[in-house]
């Protein structure tokens, strides 16, 4: 019998599988033997990210008037990153193994497992290490021509700077009174020690920040409140309260600005791990690009005529651990019988159908028929203008749904000889069947009614 942490392991290597298998992720540059902690979204993974973003932007902007976006540039000047702290600070521990010559986090050398022998952890070989040195994580590179120190920037290791630094700007062009919030998506790079656990720890990775600017009397409230609606976000994309541990860090462990952060920890087949930060920053950030800029970054309170630098809570998430949690929360196996009545495993990524990265799956029943064929694609055509739809018409219907269960299309639609010569039923002509992933029913919807009825489940 496997053990637990045998049975999440076999059921890490099958999502992992699955992701290669069926174009949701690749690691990069995989032809010339891949880059560590780097990860492409091939056709799959990229609709399934940008609905999750597109869902995190909606719920930020959107559906709120006190929250307004930023697209914020990688490269920055340096001060940027020297008045941050990222420069002097921004460290992980690191060792080196004098025999092997790996470099270790310091503070993960008991669950890393050492390259000469896996089954067992660096801490573990007993060769000798060297003792534990700061290594900056943030990736270097120089803007112009001539690489001397003046020209020296960094790729951005967060993308909550550019929301700082670019307070002032916003607050003047949009008007928005406290508090208020400035959100962001986009691309970070952190030089990590040891990438691990798939995309979980990368090097190049994207995030969802908010910096929701308020009054200092304000902060801690609104970090619960934060909190509680970060909660309802990751339930509204299929991510269970109950698979959210959340972590109320403990004061000796929080980061020196913050006055209070929960950690959010979802539960990965490789452990409890985090998700998302919400942290109360204070008046840190913009205090301290007020200092070293010599620009004011207050706010103008226009009813009590007083002027200060706002504190700030921080909702940072993970674009590619949320990408992650959802696969990992809607794999699943079952036992079903085949069209012969031969038990089989059906595999069903049980997406919620917003973030499906396909909608609707329209298949020809036969693809020797013509009129089925032109019928099919006729629909497809029609629904593409509003879904992300697929046509297929290769195999037999029962492997078409298979194919379409395992990269999680919660409707199938096919269209059949009663599409085109009337239901037996009612003898109403162009119905089609629609089936559903998760219960596998079937019913017949009129052509006329699939776009509502697609648009009514993904709300
Ligand atoms: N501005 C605050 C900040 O960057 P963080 O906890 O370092 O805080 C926020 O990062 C989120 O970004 C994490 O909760 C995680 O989801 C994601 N993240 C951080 N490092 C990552 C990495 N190496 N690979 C993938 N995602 C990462």
């Amino acid at each position: 019998m496997a053990s637990g942490a045998e049975k999440q392991t076999d059921r890490m290597e099958k999502i992992v599988s699955l992701c290669k298998r069926r174009g949701f992720i690749f690691q990069s540059s995989e032809i010339y033997g891949g880059l560590n902690g780097a990860w492409d979204y091939g056709p799959l993974g990229a609709e399934l990210k940008r609905n999750v973003k597109e869902h995190w932007w909606r719920s930020m902007t959107q559906l709120r008037d006190d929250i307004v976006g930023l697209d914020g540039a990688i490269l920055m000047n340096r001060a940027v990153w020297k008045a941050s702290g990222h420069e002097e600070t921004f460290n992980d521990p690191m060792v080196d193994c004098k025999e092997c010559k790996g470099r270790f986090r310091a503070d993960q050398v008991e669950s890393t497992p050492c390259p000469r022998k896996p089954s067992r952890s660096v801490k573990e070989c007993e060769h000798e290490k060297t003792e534990p040195r700061a290594f900056n994580l943030m990736f270097r590179t120089h803007a112009g021509a001539i690489e001397t120190d003046d020209s020296l920037v960094y790729l951005r290791p967060e993308t909550a700077q550019a929301i700082f630094v670019q307070f002032k700007n916003i607050l003047d062009t949009s008007r928005q009174k406290l508090p208020f919030g400035i959100a962001q998506i986009g691309k970070a790079f952190r030089n990590e020690i040891n990438p691990r656990n798939f995309t979980f720890r990368s090097r190049e990775f994207e995030q969802m920040e908010l910096e929701y600017f308020c009054r200092a009397e304000d902060g801690l409230r609104l970090t619960d409140e934060w909190l509680e609606n970060r909660l309802k976000w990751y339930e509204s994309v299929g991510i269970p309260r109950s698979k959210i541990h959340i972590l109320d860090v403990p004061e000796d462990k929080l980061a020196h600005y913050s006055k209070k952060t929960y950690d959010l920890e979802y539960e990965f087949p490789f452990g409890i791990q985090e998700l998302e930060g919400v942290a109360y920053r204070t008046d840190f950030d913009l205090g301290t690009h007020q200092k070293h800029s010599g620009k004011s970054l207050e706010y103008f309170d226009e009813e009590t005529k007083q002027r200060f630098v706002p504190h700030v809570v921080e909702p940072s998430a993970g674009v590619d651990r949320t990408v992650l949690a959802l696969l990992c929360e809607s794999y699943d196996e079952e036992e079903v019988a085949d069209d012969k009545g031969n038990k089989e495993t059906r595999v069903v990524l049980r997406f919620k159908p917003s973030v499906a990265p396909i909608k609707a799956a329209i298949f020809p029943l036969l693809k020797n028929k013509p009129e089925l064929v032109a019928k099919a694609k006729e629909i497809t055509s029609a629904l593409r203008q509003e879904f992300r739809v697929f046509y297929d018409d290769s195999g037999a219907i029962g492997r078409r749904y298979r194919r379409q269960d395992e990269v999680g299309t919660p409707f199938c639609i096919t269209v059949d000889f009663e599409t085109l010569e009337g239901d037996k039923a009612t003898g109403a002509k162009d119905t089609v069947t629609i089936r559903e992933r998760d219960s596998m029913t079937q019913r017949r919807v009129p052509i006329t009614e699939l776009s509502s009825f697609i648009a009514s489940a993904l709300k």
